[in-house]
């Protein structure tokens, strides 16, 4: 009998714990109740284990939530460009789920290249509702580091070399993006400028440099655009990695930038327990990324933030408070987003979301040369196209890394040529040259493929003689996803473009003078056939409706408008990391010595000429500027400056043109860059309309960071403000004093 009721009180007493620890009307659970109130409500209920466990992966993609207290799980997804398969439990291949094909949109390089904050936001709100309806909590990225060098196997993922186009285009994706109640991860925090060692390289930055070239983005993504995460980077800076890092994360992301968000690691970017407990970490992800299988077993709870945490704690060696802090910043993500109740529903997939893709795609794509007006195709006059290249089936959403895509469909640039020219003009396609083939990215059992030798001349001599009697001829190429190309954990090795394909575009040349090289690329490349070709576009990666936005280009039906987010050097030698011999390192240790002087700011100083300047980009109008006109001499704290111009739209069609404002600091205690973008504005003009364009200059435009203070500072003297159509293009300029 007292058996019985033993069982029954043991019984009673487990069923009860649950209930009695969610009482109806929690705090936590209580949405009138302020997020900071709820968060130390919930905290108070969890368990010392329940709060370790959050602090860290428990697959693949996420981490554990409080069940028995109705938290839910965290759960992350790739990437910038859309939402990333589903893997298994704990491997990186597709699970093979048949309802999470999403929409691909162009890479980050072709929104940076729009120019245009509205794009950016329509990105952000497409991509977060694709995110929500996945029931993502946190979008891992959109990823904000600067284009140092043209190798970086990553820069496609990132918005171009000047922080002030990068900072000004993230602000309104993040807030696109968390508007549907999923968080956006801002990465990779920081200076992970190179995928050459970057797990260990120590990057050796000045003070000057790190402020005004590779902070911005980042703290206008925390501090304007609100993000409620951020990812540490796997390199080094001052010897410890990023992930746990007492300089960027402690004293200037969450001291100096009052960071409220959640700090997640790189996937695998975690080295040491210590460190991840005080350096301003909150939660540890993909550490031994094979999890399981490459692990010792039960690999989750070896890692740094799991079982040696917790028993840190339990010896009173560790503070449990050091726990708290994680979980609140932790907790307080999971309210802003799957524990808000007014989180909109998302959607997946769309037609809306192919077309906003495509939108921006068409913005994005520039054309960087187009001599004897080439382009635009006239389709009332040309009767045979031939299109030649690789790239013009190449699926590109595949590959390149984490941001790689199972995609609704993607349209290839000659899928979208065919269907926009219709059966009356004879469409031909030969693929001219051809890479290797690589075992395909994610994919369980994938094998590898057959080893075969490509007969490069005979593809090329099948090309130049489909070239010769076109009308017109379309050459696709570029580079592409595989591994030292456009892609993740590898630097490109050269920067010619590969297979052979300068050789045959050259060939090209000779044979047909209507020739049109796009370019698929996230990078520059060198063109030493760049005289010999009259049109040369950069299509970039452009996603689901890639072939229908290069289509539009091509033909006119879109009047091209996007300029580049990034100097193309005539050769590497015009880089300022590669001319300085400190790219990439020693293996351990990488200099920038070129400091602030990244991009064209290297450009400008060496007077060296590019071959496409940073903010270049025509257009099949034509614009004419005015008179830079200013409201007056002097700027005083007390009142900002106003620079105006007038833009008229004098060719025969409607177009926009992105009017950029560089200052010049004509003198100053510290060396400054000969000039830097303070300002841009894209506007649509019709045919002959005109428009006056005009920018506020205030103090926060002129400063530097001067590292002897360890603070901005705008130093009284004379400014000239500059107005032009590209870093290299300057229409006018006018003077002022600060005083
Ligand atoms: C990448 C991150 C990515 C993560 C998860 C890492 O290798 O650097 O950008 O979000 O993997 O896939």
């Amino acid at each position: 009998m007292n058996g019985i009721k033993q069982l029954i009180l043991v019984s009673l007493t487990l069923l009860s714990a649950p209930f009695f620890a969610q009482p109806r009307g929690a705090v936590y659970l209580n949405e009138k109740k302020t997020i900071e109130e709820r968060v130390e409500d919930a905290l108070s209920r969890m368990t010392l284990e329940e709060k370790v466990a959050m602090c860290h992966a428990q697959s693949k993609f996420s981490s554990p939530g409080v069940s028995r207290l109705g938290i839910p799980e965290v759960w992350t997804s790739d990437g910038p460009h859309g939402i990333r398969a589903e893997v298994f439990w704990d491997e990186w291949n597709n699970a093979g789920w048949t309802n999470d094909s999403c929409i691909a949109f162009p890479a980050l390089t072709c929104l940076a290249a729009t120019w245009n904050p509205e794009m950016a936001e329509l990105y952000g709100q497409s991509i977060g509702e694709e995110a929500r309806y996945r029931n993502k909590s946190v979008l891992l990225g959109p990823g904000v580091n600067i284009y140092r060098t043209p190798l970086n196997g990553r820069n496609f993922e990132y918005m171009g070399e000047d922080p002030y186009l990068s900072s000004t285009m993230v602000v309104p994706y993040i807030q696109g993006v968390q508007k549907n109640g999923v968080a956006a991860c801002v990465k990779h925090f920081a200076l992970n400028n190179q995928e050459i060692d970057r797990d260990n390289i120590n990057v050796n930055v000045s003070d000057r440099a790190l402020y005004e070239i590779y902070l911005p983005a980042f703290k206008a993504a925390i501090q304007k655009g609100g993000a409620w995460a951020i990812m540490g980077s796997y390199n080094k800076y001052k010897g410890e990695h990023c992930c746990h890092n007492q300089f960027l994360l402690n004293d200037i992301l969450r001291k100096e930038w009052g960071f409220d968000g959640v700090v997640i690691s790189d996937w695998g970017g975690v080295h040491d327990t210590k460190q991840a407990i005080y350096n301003g970490l909150d939660m540890e992800f993909g550490s031994w990324t094979n999890g399981m299988n490459w692990g010792t077993s039960n690999a989750y709870d070896n890692y740094y933030l799991a079982q040696p945490f917790l028993k840190l704690i339990q010896s009173g060696e560790v503070k449990e408070e050091e726990v708290n802090k994680k979980v609140r910043n932790i907790l307080r993500l999971i309210f802003r987003t799957v524990m808000d109740k007014n989180r909109p529903l998302g959607s997946f997939g769309t037609e809306e979301h192919a077309l906003a893709g495509r939108k921006i795609a068409e913005e994005g794509i520039v054309l960087l040369q187009n001599n004897r007006n080439v382009l635009p195709i006239d389709l009332t006059k040309v009767k045979k196209i031939t299109v030649i290249g690789e790239n013009a089936v190449k699926r590109m959403t595949i590959g390149g890394g984490s941001s790689s895509l199972k995609v609704k469909y993607e349209q290839s640039p000659l899928e979208g040529i065919k269907k926009r020219v219709g059966q009356n003009i004879k469409v031909t396609y030969v693929q001219g040259y051809e890479s290797p083939a690589v075992v395909e990215q994610d994919v369980k059992g994938a094998k590898a493929p057959e080893k075969k030798v490509i007969d490069v001349e005979r593809l090329k001599k099948e090309a130049i003689s489909a070239a010769r009697d076109a009308d017109v001829v379309l050459f696709f190429g570029g580079l592409n996803k595989n591994e030292n190309q456009d892609s993740e954990g590898a630097d490109r090795k050269e920067y010619g473009l590969p297979y052979g394909q300068d050789e045959l575009i050259s060939a090209l040349a000779k044979v047909n003078p209507n020739l049109v090289v796009v370019l698929l690329t996230g990078n520059a490349v060198a063109m030493p056939w760049v005289k010999e070709v009259p049109a040369i576009v950069e299509g970039w990666y452009s996603g689901t409706e890639a072939g229908n936005a290069i289509a539009s280009v091509l033909v006119g039906d879109v009047n091209p408008s996007g300029k580049l987010p990034f100097t193309i050097p005539v050769s590497l030698k015009d880089n300022g990391a590669i001319a300085l011999g400190e790219y990439p390192g020693n293996g351990k240790e990488q200099t920038y010595n070129e400091g602030i002087f990244v991009g064209y700011r290297w450009t400008d100083k060496q007077k060296i000429k590019p071959l496409f300047s940073f903010g270049h980009g025509l257009s099949y109008t034509s614009f004419v500027y005015g008179k830079v006109e200013i409201d007056k001499n002097i700027l005083s704290p007390m009142s900002n400056l106003n620079v105006s111009i007038k833009i008229k739209n004098t060719g025969r069609r409607a177009g926009s043109e992105i009017v950029q404002l560089y200052i010049s600091d004509l003198k100053s205690s510290l060396p400054r860059p000969v000039k830097e973008l303070k300002g841009f504005k894209k506007v649509y003009l019709n045919a002959g309309e005109e428009q006056v364009v005009s920018f506020t200059i205030d103090k926060e435009a002129l400063q530097f960071f001067d590292d002897r203070k360890h603070e901005w500072i705008a130093e009284p003297g004379k400014f000239e403000a500059l107005i032009g159509a590209s870093s290299t293009d300057i229409r006018g300029k006018v003077s002022f004093e600060l005083k």
